[in-house]
């Protein structure tokens, strides 16, 4: 589903984000990225969709080159990827429902959406979908009064609505409480389980990468140096990965944090 041939990101400037990544993710996986600050976590899944450029190499989804696309083929490409963000980017001033409806734009002429005439199987969707993630009583609240794991739970709804292939979410749970944390990782787990959307999802915990994912990529300075089962990921990946020793602040564990 997902095929990155070696590929390079070097931004503007000269820093380069990626380099030389060979990757395949298969339909249904559950992929978790790890990686200090600065690795190429964000810079992995924005060349995914296109919207950083990779600078050499390959990218395809579902066989569909992404490097060098048109504007046109770009839009389709990112049609069927929903995007989950650390701010949830959520329009606060309007309604929850308007929030998940925005998923179904591209499926949706703009004239349309523009008056808000968005057709009955579209609200539908989003009322399925924001049903997925357990928030449909908070359909019609505005954005800017739910909680941060209510706002996160929006964003994955209007990811939802898209009816997406793929997932990507780039450290959903960064702005969160550990216990909402571990609900929303749960979200991601359960919709990746039941509907089969191939879902990649960078974190910074490394406890939760352990406890829900199942494949784990390691990068380090835009290399990857780790591929592997999480069943075989052990303290001493992770400090490979990292190039330094674990410590608290790499854990989201409550036992020895306070906040
Ligand atoms: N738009 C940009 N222009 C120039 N350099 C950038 C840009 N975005 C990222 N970089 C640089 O590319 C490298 C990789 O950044 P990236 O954001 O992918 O890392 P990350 O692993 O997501 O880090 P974090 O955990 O802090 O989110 C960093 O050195 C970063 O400073
Ligand atoms: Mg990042």
């Amino acid at each position: 589903m997902i095929r990155f041939d070696n590929v390079s990101v070097t931004y503007r400037g000269g820093v380069k984000a990626l380099r030389g990544l060979d990757l395949t993710v298969e339909e249904g996986e559950f992929v978790v990225i790890v990686g200090l600050s600065g690795a190429g976590k964000s810079t992995l899944l924005r060349a995914l969709n296109g919207l950083v450029p990779a600078t050499e190499g390959s990218i395809t989804v579902n066989e569909t080159e992404v490097v060098g696309a048109s504007a046109a083929k770009l839009r389709e490409i990112r049609s069927k990827i929903g995007m989950i963000f650390q701010t949830f980017n959520l329009v606060h001033r309007t309604t929850v429902l308007n929030n998940v409806l925005m998923g179904r734009l591209s499926a949706v002429p703009a004239w349309r959406s523009t008056f808000g005439l968005w057709p009955e199987k579209d609200r539908e969707k989003a009322m399925q979908s924001l049903e997925r993630v357990g928030i449909v009583e908070k359909a019609y609240v505005r954005a800017s009064d739910l909680s941060g794991g209510q706002q996160q739970r929006v964003g994955i709804a209007r990811a939802l609505a898209q009816d997406p292939l793929i997932m990507l979410a780039d450290e959903p749970v960064a702005a969160l409480d550990p216990i909402t944390s571990r609900q929303v990782m749960t979200d991601l787990q359960r919709i990746n389980e039941d509907l089969g959307i191939t879902t990649l999802v960078n974190l910074h915990f490394l406890d939760l990468a352990r406890e829900y994912g199942k494949r784990l990529i390691g990068l380090r300075e835009g290399e990857l140096v780790f591929d592997g089962d999480i069943a075989d990921v052990t303290d001493e990946t992770f400090q490979q990965i990292y190039g330094r020793s674990i410590t608290e602040e790499d854990l989201l564990t409550t036992e020895t944090r306070n906040d």
